[in-house]
């Protein structure tokens, strides 16, 4: 019996740490390897694609050809446009290889800050002139799956969503609502000591091995919209507040710039 056809996706990688790729890797529901084999024909991604050079940029054009207007784009990195040449894949320019391959997309998934912010690579002076995937594309639907990187269940929740029930509610960022619709601060299990005024002042005093709330330490789970303190990480196991740090707020637009990670709102 000829097997079901898998929705193809196609996964560009820019100005990005791999970071977005790792913690994809992790997802655990639904799980990388029953996304690659059983939900999507991931055409191409470079590091978890077996071909190289020349075989995988052919993988990339056949995939384009063969599901135009049909295949899900997903990028994470951001991208130079100070100068093109900064970054490319096989000597065409991220600029130019994401309005290619854009063009022939249904939907777009902006993974990670970068992508859809423009993130690290964008802090001031932002050398490159990096910029995000909705900063170059308009004229396609764009997700965006929010920060450094984002939670493992989210990347894949979100690309399960879009295949079987088609663009999820979006947040005034493109963000889906379903993971980022809540701060961290009014789902943190910290936030009673932050009602009653009681909060660590440096990282080993007594209030931080007390639990205490970390605001005055930085953290910025008031500003910032994720599901870090739900979902938590690691198949549900922590995450970074529970691991004692505060949040630095790595899902919101130019994070690495507002207010400096340990100086408080
Ligand atoms: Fe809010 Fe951060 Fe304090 Fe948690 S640790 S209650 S997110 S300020
Ligand atoms: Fe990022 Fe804050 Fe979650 S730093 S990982 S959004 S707790």
């Amino acid at each position: 019996l000829e097997q079901a056809k898998r929705p193809s996706v196609i996964w560009l990688s820019f100005q990005e740490c791999t970071g977005c790729t790792e913690s994809l890797t992790r997802s655990h529901s639904p799980s990388i390897e029953g996304l690659i084999f059983d939900a999507i024909s991931l055409d191409y991604h470079h590091t978890l694609q077996a071909a190289s050079g020349y075989g995988a940029e052919e993988a990339r054009a056949e995939a384009m050809k063969e599901h135009y207007g049909k295949y899900v784009l997903v990028v994470d990195g951001s991208i130079p446009i100070g100068n093109p040449g900064f970054s490319t894949i096989a000597g065409i320019s991220n600029l130019d290889m994401l309005k290619e391959a854009a063009a022939g997309a249904a939907a777009i998934i902006a993974v990670g800050t970068c992508a859809a912010f423009g993130g690290l690579p964008k802090a001031d002076p932002n050398p490159t002139g990096a910029v995000s995937v909705a900063d170059i594309i308009k004229d396609k639907p764009i997700i965006n799956v929010s920060g450094c990187p984002p939670i493992p269940v989210v990347i894949t929740g979100t690309i399960a969503h879009i295949l079987t029930f088609g663009i999820p509610e979006l947040d005034s960022l493109g963000r889906p609502k379903a993971f980022y619709g809540q701060n961290i601060h009014d789902r943190c299990y910290r936030r009673p000591f932050y009602e009653r005024g009681l909060f660590a002042e440096t990282f080993d005093d007594e209030g931080a091995k007390a639990g205490w709330c970390l605001y005055k330490l930085g953290c910025k789970g008031p500003v910032t919209y994720n599901a870090c303190a739900t979902l938590k990480w690691n198949e549900g196991t922590s995450f970074p507040i529970e691991a004692g740090h505060g949040c630095i707020g790595c899902s919101e637009p130019n994070f690495w710039d507002f207010g400096g990670l340990y100086k408080a709102l």
